[in-house]
């Protein structure tokens, strides 16, 4: 079974995601996570995130793979927590919006999905890796409370406006792309996450998976 995630930056996809693969014993596979791992590669090789063909030749030779809890592995080392520090974060969504990085991480998606199946998340996988995905999900949450949940999560909690000003600038670069930009797939379920926990909203997404809907 594939179940396929989408949302803009902060809406819960991760932590929902990881816990409906764990309550379904399927592979959890974060997608932003590899678009990270590659720009953390551009950045330690000095390449300027701008630099298509060098992005593109970095993401065609970089080996990614996943440990038992979902976290990214980078040429068998552990990517985080430096995928998630703010220099790569700042740069990411330029080098995940180069066609040729896309083309190269997009089947290593699919193949990591095709060896038995997976709960995906990113912002493209119910619209080009997955579009016939058993399950789609559309999540969203206003820029404050997004901003909020990221803020918590870092451990600084009085920076949320700092967080929600950078979230809706990737945002708007992830929705205003020209290849594989961030948009709701027409049979994504949207699912708004605003003043719900992690736990209901994973218990919202099994009730429509187990029932079938
Ligand atoms: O966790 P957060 O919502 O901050 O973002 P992420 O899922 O780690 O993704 C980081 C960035 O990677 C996004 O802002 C996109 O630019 C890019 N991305 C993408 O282009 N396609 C995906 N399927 C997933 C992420």
């Amino acid at each position: 079974m594939i179940i396929a995630i989408d949302g803009p930056a902060a809406s819960g996809k991760s932590t929902v995601a990881r816990a409906l693969a764990q309550h379904l014993n399927l592979t959890f596979l974060d997608t932003g996570a590899m678009y990270r791992a590659v720009t953390l590669r551009v950045l330690a090789e000095g390449v300027a995130p701008e630099d298509e063909e060098a992005c593109e030749r970095i993401a065609g030779l970089i080996d990614l793979s996943f440990d038992g809890q979902g976290r990214v592995l980078v040429d068998g080392e552990p990517g985080e927590p430096q995928i998630r520090g703010a220099a790569v974060t700042a740069a990411v969504s330029v080098v995940a919006a180069h066609a040729g990085v896309r083309a190269a991480i997009v089947p290593k998606q699919q193949a990591i999905a095709a060896a038995g199946g997976a709960v995906a998340e990113g912002r493209d996988t119910t619209t080009v890796v997955f579009p016939e995905a058993d399950h789609k999900f559309f999540l969203v949450a206003s820029p404050l409370e997004r901003g909020r949940r990221r803020a918590q999560e870092r451990g600084e909690p009085q920076r949320a406006g700092e967080y929600a000003a950078e979230i809706e600038r990737r945002d708007e670069q992830d929705r205003t792309r020209e290849h594989s930009p961030l948009l709701k797939a027409a049979d994504a379920r949207l699912v708004d996450t605003d003043g719900c926990t992690a736990e209901q909203v994973c218990e919202r997404l099994l009730a429509y998976v187990l029932g079938g809907a």
